[in-house]
């Protein structure tokens, strides 16, 4: 799948559903509604659309959410995706959590050839974790995370970047992280869906904290590559990797390799626009699956060229209207 810039789509993001058991300040607002279940593709549907994505050539597939380990039966989905993964069809099948439920489906997720997983975790204090989170308990994703090395994942832990909130954890939650042999990833938080917030209060960005780390640390850039938009760099002093996700300071669109399917089937092709394609109506059109092979076509035909996130005090407004849970990141 080639988009008309060039650029080849290999990596899929697919979210299970857009629930989620905490509701993190920058992400949701307090009372979200959510979806009814009737409009949710089901497990099968999800496995045929992901498949169908495989052989036109996705080689990364990754579960998102809301929390995508709170799906009902979810490992059947992950249990049956693992055959891409025998077949060398699919060469990584993993997914980013907030880690909730890893104490209890960790192991799972590691006999499914599940390898590397992405854990959202913002603060390492109990209390600002159920203050981010609203609900959040830190001690059970501690307990999922230490079940996740016990079960031999590699993990990266995914920080958003909030000014005023854990800017000054950046650093404990890097020597913690490459302490226990995990990659840190900071991200700049992104306007997506309406919270209860403000997110020009919120937001940092990532040239501020790279510089300011550099008074302290010894950063040497890399050519480390997941697939994902993080930039890496080595931190000599504790020996770990870093990663940077910069959509507001540095684009990183041009090298884009990915698109997204939500829970109730909608083909996004960039996280920062409002253009989808509906392949849940070509997928239950058919038992085959050429009428959805022919709507992924058309809709990778015009995926667009990148976001156009800002965040300033004038445009208060989210760039786009739907949170970040629908469609996983
Ligand atoms: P790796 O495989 O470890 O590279 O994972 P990843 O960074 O692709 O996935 P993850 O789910 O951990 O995403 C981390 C952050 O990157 C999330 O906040 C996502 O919203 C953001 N992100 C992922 N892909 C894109 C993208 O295409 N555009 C933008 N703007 N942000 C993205
Ligand atoms: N901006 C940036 N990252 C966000 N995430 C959720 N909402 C936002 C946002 N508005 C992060 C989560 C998780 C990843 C999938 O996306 O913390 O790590
Ligand atoms: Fe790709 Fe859009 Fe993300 Fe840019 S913002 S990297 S084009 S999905």
């Amino acid at each position: 799948m080639i988009d008309p810039f060039g650029r080849a789509v290999s990596y899929l993001r697919v979210s299970v559903t857009d629930r989620c058991d905490f509701r993190c300040v920058y992400c949701m607002a307090e009372n979200m509604t959510f979806l009814p279940k009737r409009e949710i593709l089901s497990l099968e549907e999800l496995d045929r659309l992901c498949s169908a994505f495989i052989e036109k050539g996705v080689r990364k597939l990754r579960l998102t959410g809301g929390e995508p380990l709170v799906r009902k039966d979810i490992m059947t989905l992950f249990r049956s995706l693992s055959r891409h993964l025998d077949s060398g069809a699919l060469e990584e099948l993993t997914v980013t959590t907030n880690g909730s439920q890893l104490a209890k489906l960790a192991q799972e997720l590691a006999d499914c050839g599940v390898r590397r997983i992405n854990v959202s975790l913002d603060t390492l204090d109990a209390d600002r974790f159920q203050a981010v989170t609203r609900w959040g308990n830190l001690q059970k994703v501690m307990d999922g995370i230490a079940a996740a090395k016990t079960a031999g994942l590699s993990i990266k832990i995914n920080m958003v970047a909030l000014k005023d909130f854990n800017e000054h954890e950046i650093v404990p939650m890097m020597e913690w992280a490459h302490g226990e042999g995990h990659d840190l990833t900071l991200i700049e938080t992104m306007p997506l869906g309406e919270i209860d917030g403000d997110r020009t209060d919120q937001y940092l960005p990532l040239s501020r904290v790279r510089a300011s780390l550099m008074d302290r640390f010894t950063l040497t850039d890399i050519p480390y590559k997941t697939g994902g938009p993080a930039r890496y760099v080595t931190v000599e002093e504790t020996g770990g990797r870093l990663g940077f996700i910069t959509p507001l300071t540095h684009n990183f669109c041009e090298s884009c390799n990915r698109v997204r399917v939500t829970c109730t089937g909608q083909l996004y092709m960039c996280l920062g626009q409002e253009d989808m394609a509906d392949l849940r109506a070509p997928l239950r059109a058919s038992e085959g699956n050429e009428l959805l092979s022919a709507a992924i076509d058309e809709a990778i035909g015009r995926k667009p060229k990148g976001h156009d996130f800002v965040i300033d005090r004038q445009t208060r407004a989210p760039a786009v209207s739907r949170h970040m849970s629908v469609t996983g990141g």
